[in-house]
């Protein structure tokens, strides 16, 4: 299968890039900033330009804007790239007979539901960065008919900077560290999304799919368990979000259900706190390589 990767050089996109070559695909990895293949959501005729040049059966689209809290303030930016670059692409995937897999997130819900949420649920979105990712996924439902919407969440993995890392540098310099304990959801393994995600495109799965690792757990939860398997001697204390004022608003329950994934799939995600330890020991061998160079 030919697919096309856009925001190749992130978090997920690396990964998706990853398990597609490893199943025999033939990946056409690009990013903003990829030198040897450059491409800007943004501008719809060099996406028409390259899909006409290059006809890919599907386009994973991982490109994004994603510092939560930076969208507050670039609100501009955070509408261009996650609510009409996602229209931009449909279009041209329509065009040019392409099927689009996007990525959208648990932030386009307002975290009030007693339950784990549901793909039909109404979003209702807190955030400038939910905003624009829910605008991102109406823009792609009525640009064209073939898309397919994943939202995952709390996504942590070897490729860039993210909550687990970041903590685990902290820990490293700090005794004690105070972590949000009255968020909850499901902390996911950007290999095991990027591995869903190929099963989902194998099943030429169409609409909205929630995909997340096993289990939940608060961002005191992960950050206490990803420092307790590196060894530290760090003290995690939990306090309540009120602690921690940051621009924009996050929903306190961003449990999805995954269902749907389940049943079209046959396959169950891994508990986080399985795939936590595979990233650990990751993270480990990365600091081994980084202390000998
Ligand atoms: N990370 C999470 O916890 C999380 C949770 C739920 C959903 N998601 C969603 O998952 C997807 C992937 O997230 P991620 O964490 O992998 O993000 P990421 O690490 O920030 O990767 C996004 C990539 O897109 C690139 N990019 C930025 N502007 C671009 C443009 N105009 N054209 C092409 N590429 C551009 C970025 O380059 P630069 O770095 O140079 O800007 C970066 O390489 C996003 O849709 C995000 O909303 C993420």
């Amino acid at each position: 299968m030919k697919i096309l990767i856009t925001g190749s050089l992130g978090l997920l996109g690396q990964e998706v890039v990853e398990v597609c070559r490893n199943r025999g695909d033939e990946v056409l990895a690009t990013d903003i900033a990829s030198p040897a293949t450059p491409l800007d959501v943004r501008i719809p005729a060099t996406l028409r330009g390259f899909l006409a040049a290059n006809r890919p059966d599907w386009v994973v689209n991982c490109a994004a804007f994603t510092d939560v809290d930076g969208c507050e303030e670039k609100e501009d930016l955070a509408f261009e790239l996650n609510a009409r670059a996602p229209g931009h692409l449909a279009r041209a995937c329509e065009e040019y007979g392409a099927k689009l897999l996007h990525i959208s997130t648990d932030y386009v819900f307002d975290g009030e539901k007693l339950g784990p949420y549901e793909e039909d649920d109404a979003p209702n979105p807190l955030s400038v960065y939910g905003k624009s990712k829910r605008a991102g996924e109406i823009s792609i439902q009525e640009g064209i008919e073939h898309y397919l919407i994943v939202r995952p969440q709390w996504l942590f993995g070897p490729h860039g900077r993210n909550f687990v890392s970041t903590i685990l540098g902290l820990a490293q310099e700090r005794d004690i560290l105070s972590v949000v304990n009255d968020q909850w959801g499901s902390p996911t393994y950007s290999k095991d999304l990027a591995r869903a995600l190929r099963v989902l495109i194998d099943c030429d799965a169409r609409g909205v799919f929630h995909v997340r690792n096993r289990g939940k757990a608060t961002w005191f939860d992960l950050a206490k368990r990803a420092i307790d398997l590196l060894g530290l001697p760090t003290r995690v204390v939990p306090v309540d979000t009120s602690a921690f004022p940051r621009p924009a608003r996050r929903p306190m329950n961003g449990i999805l259900s995954t269902r749907r994934f389940t049943r079209t799939t046959g396959k169950v995600m891994p508990s986080w706190q399985i795939s936590l330890k595979s990233y650990i020991k990751e993270y480990l061998r990365e600091q081994r390589r980084e202390s000998r160079d």
